[in-house]
C-alpha cells in the first residue's frame, strides 16, 4: 500500500473540505453542523459512527483480523475571533473563526479515514477516528475519556498544525511537549479606612503587591533551575477610590510546568508564601487552585514509530523537531491514561499567507500540508498496528 500516494489522490477533495469547515466554524461544545458533516463523510465511507458528548464524533473501522486498536484524534472547535484574511472562503459566522487550524486537523483525519478504508482488508486491527469537541475549553478530551472512548484502546495519536514549521514536514518528539495548565486564585482580606490614616486599617492592596513579588521566588527559588515552570498572576483588582484605604484584594494567576511531580507541590507553595506574606501585614490570604489540563508527555517508544512513519512516507528531510511548549494541549488527558504520541504538521508558508501564529486573526495554512497529515496519520495507524499484531 502506497499510502503517500493515496494522499496525494485525494489532496483536491481535502482542499474543499478544509474549506467547508473554515467557512462554517463552531465554538466549543457548539459544533452542531460539523459533527453533522464529519457523520455524513464517515458514513460514506462505510465507518461505524458513534456520537459521543452531543458533538464529538467516533468511527471505528475494523480490519479484517483481529488485533490491536488504535485511536487517532482530531479537535474540531473555532474560536471567539473575528476572521480578517480576506479569503474566498472565510467565515460566514461572524466572530467566529478556525484560527487554530482545527479546520485542517478534523479534514486530515478525514483524510485518513477515506485512506485507511480503502484498505481496509489488510488492517491488522483496528482504527478509532476522535472527532474531539471542545478542544480551546480544554473539556472534550475529558468528557469523551468519562463516556469511555479510550476503553479496549492501546494507543493514540494526535497531530496540530505549526505555523513555525514550513509546509511538508511533520515533528514528533519524545517526552514533554506541551505544560499542565492550572488556574488559581487568591482572595486578601485587609481593613478598610481612610487613605490618609493607613495605620488605623490594613491596607489589602499593598499585601497583594507582596504577594505578587513572593509568588515569583517560588519559581526561582524552590524548583530546580534545570526545571520548567511559570506563575503568572493575570489579573489583580483591589480599591475604590483614591482615599480609600482597599479592605480586600482579589488576583487571578495561571501555573504552568511539565513535571507533574513539581505540578503537584505548587498549590502548597503559593498557600505557604500567600498566607505568611498576609500575615506579616496583618492580613489573611487564602488559595483556590483548580487543576486544569496535565503536561503532555509523549511515550517513547510510540514517538519512536511515529517518527519512522513520518520518514517511511516522505523521507528523512521529512522529519523536523520542535522544543516543547508552555502552552497546553487537553489531548494530555488521553496521555495521562494511554501510550500516547503528539505530533506537529508544518503549514507554514509565507508565500500563500500561512505566516501568523495561531489565534491570530489572519492565520492560514499552506493546504499543501493537509495531505501530508492525512497521510500520517493514516501510516501511523497501519504501522502501529502492524507492529503490535
Ligand atoms: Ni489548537
Amino acid at each position: 500500500m502506497d499510502i503517500r500516494a493515496m494522499a496525494a489522490s485525494i489532496q483536491p477533495e481535502l482542499v474543499a473540505i478544509r474549506r467547508h469547515f473554515h467557512q462554517h466554524p463552531e465554538l466549543s461544545m457548539e459544533e452542531v453542523n460539523t459533527a453533522n458533516y464529519i457523520v455524513e463523510q464517515l458514513q460514506q465511507l462505510g465507518i461505524d459512527v458513534e456520537r459521543k458528548v452531543k458533538t464529538g464524533v467516533v468511527g471505528t473501522l475494523k480490519g479484517k483480523k483481529d488485533g490491536p486498536v488504535v485511536a487517532l484524534r482530531a479537535d474540531i472547535d473555532a474560536l471567539p475571533i473575528k476572521e480578517e484574511t480576506g479569503l474566498s472562503f472565510a467565515s460566514v459566522n461572524d466572530g467566529i473563526m478556525h484560527a487554530c487550524g482545527h479546520d485542517a486537523h478534523t479534514t486530515c483525519l478525514l483524510g485518513a479515514a477515506k485512506i485507511l478504508s480503502q484498505i481496509q482488508d489488510e488492517i491488522p486491527g483496528t482504527v478509532k477516528f476522535v472527532f474531539q469537541p471542545g478542544e480551546e475549553q480544554a473539556i472534550g478530551a475529558k468528557l469523551l475519556i468519562e463516556e469511555g472512548v479510550l476503553e479496549g484502546v492501546d494507543a493514540i495519536f494526535g497531530m496540530h498544525v505549526d505555523w513555525t514549521a514550513p509546509a511538508g514536514t511533520v515533528s514528533v518528539d519524545p517526552g514533554p511537549r506541551m505544560a499542565s495548565a492550572d488556574m488559581f486564585t487568591i482572595h486578601v482580606e485587609g481593613k478598610g479606612g481612610h487613605g490618609s490614616a493607613p495605620h488605623q486599617g490594613v491596607d489589602a492592596a499593598v499585601v497583594a503587591a507582596a504577594i505578587m513579588m513572593n509568588l515569583q521566588t517560588i519559581v526561582s527559588r524552590e524548583i530546580d533551575p534545570l526545571e520548567s515552570a511559570v506563575i503568572s498572576i493575570g489579573k489583580l483588582v483591589s480599591g475604590d477610590r483614591f482615599n480609600i484605604l482597599p479592605a480586600r484584594a482579589y488576583m487571578e494567576g495561571t501555573c504552568r510546568c511539565f513535571n507533574p511531580a513539581i505540578r503537584e507541590n505548587i498549590p502548597d507553595s503559593i498557600s505557604r508564601v500567600i498566607e505568611n506574606t498576609a500575615a506579616t501585614f496583618r492580613a489573611t490570604a487564602k488559595l483556590h487552585y483548580q487543576f486544569g489540563c496535565p503536561s503532555t508527555i509523549n511515550d517513547e517508544a510510540l514517538t519512536a514509530l511515529a517518527q519512522n512513519s513520518i520518514k517511511r512516507l516522505y523521507g528523512d528531510e521529512a522529519l523536523t523537531t520542535k522544543p516543547p511548549e508552555m502552552g497546553s494541549e487537553d489531548f494530555a488527558f488521553y496521555a495521562e491514561k494511554i501510550p500516547a504520541t503528539y505530533a506537529y504538521l508544518g503549514i507554514a508558508n509565507s508565500a500563500v499567507g500561512a505566516c501568523y501564529p495561531e489565534h491570530h486573526a489572519r492565520y492560514t495554512i499552506d493546504e499543501s500540508a493537509l495531505q501530508v497529515g492525512a497521510a500520517t496519520y493514516a501510516q501511523f495507524a497501519v504501522d502501529f498496528l502492524t507492529e503490535k499484531s
